[in-house]
């Protein structure tokens, strides 16, 4: 089995590709510091595995503490780098710890990788690189804007430390660019899913903690936007399929079929869809009514965005495969196994 060594494996999206892997035939190898993930997310992960993954418990920015775990491993053949702070609002509030943490963490692997010979990485970027968009869908080839936070600064930045190391002379490194767009869901079995520190942030685990009763109701930010209901369209994609997204992503790099040394994907579902049309879904898929208002708009949004995802299919051979209803159903069912 190929060692696959996962950045932030216990995380939302790394725990559901931890287990993507090994079921795809990988040992993952899990480096995470916890301080943004929980240990029941391993415990998780071994229940519908049946197996432990082998995990450090340490800072991915840590140089000798990331030294000693190539070194114990031996043989890793690739890198997915989840590990990273993602709040957009926090970002704005602490950006050195953005810029020291997500930037720091990826110039830590690069740094390293070279000298146990591992030269595939799939690093985990963003749709937020696309700012404000003049054009809809984005394809990969839309010019990037200026980013609406530090935290997508700090994408944007990885991704062109990655092209920069990548045009020396005697890189060998290769990488796959995963510009995802808004994940949301939970592994079927609710054994894994999102685990929002605090109040969240983000809409699909807020809808389902005021179904649930944790919070009094959702409020929607903002009704009038250009967009057809006045609403902000997103493209949300179920996480087990974009957990996969790195399965194929990995192989590729693998199989050395990848054209250039950096290659950019986006990873989403291709449809939008408004911040309404996800409360509808979301009590459809629940079978009740939902608690919501309509408030100010929230500074930072992005008035509509959604992928164009047709050169991942061409590619990369993928697609999403769960509807929204079926995404939102997964969530509220991770939702009801949570205290
Ligand atoms: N929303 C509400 N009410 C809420 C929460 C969200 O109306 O209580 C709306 C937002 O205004 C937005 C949509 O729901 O229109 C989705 O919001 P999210 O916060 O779930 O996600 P974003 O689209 O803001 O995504 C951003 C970045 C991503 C990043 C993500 C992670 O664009 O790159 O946050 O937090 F990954």
């Amino acid at each position: 089995m190929k060692k696959i060594l996962v950045t932030g494996g216990a995380g939302y999206i790394g725990s559901h590709t931890v287990v993507a892997l090994q079921q795809a035939g990988y040992q993952p190898v899990i480096v995470d510091n916890f301080s943004n993930s929980e240990e029941s997310a391993l415990a998780g992960i071994e229940s519908i595995l049946g197996v432990k993954v082998p995990t450090y418990r340490i800072d991915c920015g840590n140089e000798a503490a990331l030294r000693g775990v190539f070194e114990a491993e031996k043989d890793i053949k690739g890198v997915i780098h989840f590990a990273a702070y993602k709040a957009v609002g926090e970002s704005v509030a602490k950006p050195l710890a953005y810029f020291q943490n997500n930037v720091g963490s990826l110039l830590t692997l690069l740094a390293v990788m070279p000298d146990f010979g591992v030269e595939n990485l799939v690093f985990s970027s963003s749709c937020t690189v696309y700012g404000i968009p003049d054009a809809l869908p984005v394809t990969e080839a839309t010019p990037t804007k200026p980013a609406s936070s530090p935290y997508g600064r700090t994408k944007q930045m990885c991704e062109e430390i990655v092209h920069d190391v990548s045009a020396a002379p005697t890189n060998k490194l290769r990488t796959i660019l995963l510009r995802y767009f808004n994940p949301i869901g939970a592994h079927e079995s609710a054994k894994i899913g999102e685990l929002p520190l605090g109040v969240p942030n983000n809409l699909v685990p807020y809808i389902t903690q005021t179904a649930a009763g944790i919070r009094e109701k959702l409020t929607i930010n903002g009704s009038d936007y250009e967009t057809p209901d006045g609403t902000n369209v997103r493209d949300y994609i179920h996480v087990v399929d974009l957990a996969k997204a790195h399965i194929v992503a990995v192989q590729r790099l693998l199989d050395r079929k990848a054209s250039e040394s950096v290659e950019t994907f986006n990873v989403g579902t291709g449809h939008g869809n408004s911040v309404l049309e996800v409360v509808q879904a979301f009590e459809k898929a629940s079978g009740q009514k939902l608690n919501y208002s309509i408030g100010p708009r929230r500074p930072g949004d992005v008035p509509a965005i959604y992928a164009d995802a047709t050169k991942a299919a061409q590619v990369l051979g993928f697609k999403t495969e769960t509807s929204l209803v079926d995404s939102l159903a997964s969530s509220w069912k991770w939702q009801q196994t949570l205290k």
